[in-house]
């Protein structure tokens, strides 16, 4: 197998090639969020399906390309949608663009999700700051021989929510007056969303929210030493604890907050 610190290689100097070359945040942009990326200006966009050693994605709501440019006067790099891991794509696969925002020279990432809500505080429309996460997933993107170069063997994980980040977030939603819940993301391998009796169990387990991404992004940038803001869009209370489930309403959801999401992403950027 190709090592990693040689794909890598191929795909920064692919994206410098087609003129990325300074970039300070990445951003993940989860289902319905990624119209923020059409507000980068200078924008260089890159289709996935023309990055070397990127997958393709095609799920509703994601539009599958990179937007490099400068958003809040910062330089940015935005995954305009993500790859799953059930879609069957193998964990490395899914976290690979957080390696190459790494390589790429990111000190930090924002991620962004869609999410079911746990938290009976909680009402669909609600951001939620991530301060932690629970991977339960039963899979980990760093299973397997650890490349040295790229990062420990054993990461440790007490912060990997950056916790100045936090901070900035609290900080700028309340200058916007936007509610900001926060809490612990629980992360499922999906499609199915859970059961209700998952759902009670994840409540006991201590989630505020679960959802199908992030946690194994979030697993890579800890490793390769990226600070992260992590944002979900509650959109919709989890199961058993409204009537049914669909993508629909998740879409609705966040097409309904995205105003919000947007401003404070860029409020949190420009802090
Ligand atoms: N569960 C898992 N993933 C989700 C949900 C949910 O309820 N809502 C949006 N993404």
């Amino acid at each position: 197998m190709t090592k990693l610190s040689e794909m890598l290689k191929e795909t920064t100097s692919f994206l410098k090639e087609k003129g990325i070359k300074e970039v300070e945040f990445g951003l993940i942009l989860g289902s319905g969020l990624g119209e923020l990326a059409d507000e980068i200006e200078d924008a260089i966009a890159i289709p996935f399906s023309e990055i070397p050693h990127f997958a393709v994605s095609a799920v509703v709501g994601h539009a599958g390309k990179l937007v490099y440019g400068t958003l809040s006067g910062k330089k940015v790099l935005a995954m305009q949608g993500r790859f799953h891991y059930y879609e069957g794509h193998s964990m490395q696969t899914v976290t690979y663009p957080v390696r190459m925002m790494a390589a790429i020279g990111a000190h930090s990432i924002i991620v962004t999700n869609a999410a079911g809500g746990v938290n009976e505080n909680f009402t669909p429309g609600n951001l939620m700051l991530i301060t932690d996460h629970i991977n339960f997933t039963f899979d980990n993107p760093l299973i397997g021989e650890n490349e040295d170069e790229m990062g420990p063997r054993f990461p440790d994980m007490s912060h990997a929510y950056t916790p100045e980040y936090a901070e900035v977030a609290r900080k700028v939603a309340k200058a916007q007056n936007v509610p900001l819940q926060e809490g612990v993301y629980m992360g499922f391998s999906g499609p199915t969303y859970e059961t209700p009796a998952e759902i009670r169990m994840s409540r006991v387990m201590g989630a505020d929210a679960v959802g199908m991404s992030t946690v194994s992004e979030v697993i890579v940038a800890a490793h390769s030493g990226l600070k992260v803001l992590g944002i979900s869009c509650i959109t919709n209370l989890a199961a058993g604890m409204q009537s049914s489930l669909n993508h629909a309403e998740v879409v609705e959801t966040t097409e309904r907050v995205k105003g919000q999401f947007k401003e404070l992403v860029k409020a949190a950027l420009a802090a």
